[in-house]
């Protein structure tokens, strides 16, 4: 019972480690990809929009992204529609999304 409480210990601080380090990586594509299907409404499923009014996302640069979600989520840049999709987002979901959407063409 020992053995198993100490395991259980080490893996849970292995990966609230992990978590931990994660925004400080490079964001992850495959897992911005999923968190996408909630931009796909408005920024399209492959991150161009099919309207006038809504950016296209595909193909811009990772930095830029982030920083303008960054942006969103803080209040420095502000949209009623991007605002509240901002503020859902972790700094490692912003990191993957980032990658994601510059990671299409
Ligand atoms: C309800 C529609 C809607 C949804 C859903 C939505 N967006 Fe947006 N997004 C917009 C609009 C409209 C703008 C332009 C806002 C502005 O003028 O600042 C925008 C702007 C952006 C920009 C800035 C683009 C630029 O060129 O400066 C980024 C980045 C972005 N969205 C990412 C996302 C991501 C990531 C998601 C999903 C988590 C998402 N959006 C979901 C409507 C939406």
């Amino acid at each position: 019972m020992l053995n198993l409480l100490k395991t259980t210990t080490a893996a849970l601080a292995l990966t609230a480690a992990a978590v931990i380090a994660s925004p400080a990586i490079a964001g992850d594509a495959a897992a911005g990809k999923a968190k996408a299907m909630m931009c796909a409404g408005c920024h399209g499923p492959a991150g161009i929009s099919n309207n006038n009014m809504w950016p296209n996302l595909a193909g811009q640069k990772e930095g830029y992204l982030a920083s303008a979600l960054r942006d969103y989520r803080s209040g420095a840049r502000n949209n009623a529609m991007m605002s509240g999709m901002a503020k859902a987002l972790s700094d490692a979901d912003i990191a993957n999304l980032a990658a994601y959407f510059s990671s299409l063409k």
